[in-house]
């Protein structure tokens, strides 16, 4: 893991009512702006302390990394600490891999970006813009009142931005959206989960190459409302309450249990959890677990059950650790 570093926080400001802006500058030269790249911020919660991923939406002259936060109604609690900071404020923070890096080589770009997902697409759309090269931005938003910095892509990218406006449009037809990219375009898209799910399938059944799909996926994107719910797990016995608003690899984690984890995304598959029996349903909300491995298993940093109870089995205690 990186060095922890402490960051002060420069500005804040709020670009939609829901989401909140924090320029913050890091103390030392740890932390590198990487179109695409996240840091990750250390929150003191509940009693211990919990780590959050943002990425990086751009850099300051002053070396202040930008980073923007949507304030969730059931939020875990890191949205509400983080809404909370103001300028002066200190945080703990360390780099963090950049898994979604911006290639340019594609002979073609396209970003498509839904909500808050547009962090690490904007820095990756200027990025292009600043190397003079041609792209085209899909910007998908619930309404045009909860989306960040909307009049400010319409000026800086003109005809190659396009904002699709869920409310007014219904949502995105990833089939026509994706029919109408050029057969050479590299995709790069991040978002809820139900938005990328559709667009990876319109990917794969119009028999494009799959290495030329580039996405990086958000916790708490799943297609219903986040509901309580339990778990024993098997190796040990403990019996485990999900709250509404927390993670099963936290509600783990409190417990004492030992699950690894590592992207808290649903990227890398550390925090699998092996599903013995269920009494509910699934909601997937990772991009690790393929279609086979999804009817026995889900990731407990982001997957969950719509309520009901199951009996797991977790990846670390029955294998060991991975490494
Ligand atoms: S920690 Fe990476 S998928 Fe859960």
């Amino acid at each position: 893991m990186s060095a922890l570093l402490e960051a002060t926080i420069v500005a804040t400001a709020r670009p939609c009512p829901d989401v909140v802006q924090i320029d913050l500058l890091p103390h030392g030269e740890g932390i590198v702006f990487e179109p695409g790249g996240h840091i990750d911020v250390h929150l003191p919660l509940e009693g211990g302390v919990q780590v959050r991923s943002y990425s990086h939406v751009a850099i300051g002259p002053d070396r202040s990394l930008r980073i923007a936060v949507r304030l969730l109604p059931d939020s875990r609690g890191g949205s509400r600490a983080m809404g909370r900071l103001k300028p002066g404020d200190r945080i703990r923070v360390s780099a963090a891999r950049n898994d979604f890096p911006l290639s340019f080589a594609a002979p073609r770009h396209a970003f498509l970006a839904g909500g808050i997902g547009i962090t690490p697409i904007l820095a990756q759309a200027r990025a292009l813009k600043d190397a003079g090269r041609d792209f085209t931005l899909h910007y998908c938003v619930r309404d045009r009142a909860s989306a960040p910095w909307i009049a400010q892509m319409q000026a800086e990218f003109c005809a190659a931005f396009t904002l699709h406006d869920d409310s007014a449009q219904g949502l995105l037809d990833a089939r026509a959206f994706v029919g109408a990219l050029d057969p050479e375009t590299e995709l790069y898209m991040c978002g809820p989960h139900p938005m990328m799910a559709a667009v990876k399938a319109a990917w794969s059944a119009a028999g494009r190459v799959p290495a030329r799909l580039r996405y990086e996926s958000f916790a708490n994107s799943g297609a219903t409302d986040s509901v309580p719910f339990t778990v024993q797990v098997a190796e040990t016995g403990a019996e485990v309450a999900v709250r509404r608003n927390q993670s099963l690899l936290d509600a783990l984690l409190m417990a004492g249990q030992p699950v690894m984890y590592d992207c808290r995304r649903g990227e890398c598959g550390l925090c699998k959890v092996e599903i013995e029996e269920i009494r509910g349903e699934i909601d997937h909300r990772d991009v690790f677990l393929g279609d086979a491995g999804r009817a026995a298993a889900l990731c407990a940093c982001v997957s969950r059950l719509r309520g009901g109870h199951a009996l797991i089995r977790i990846d670390s205690i029955s294998h060991g650790p991975h490494v």
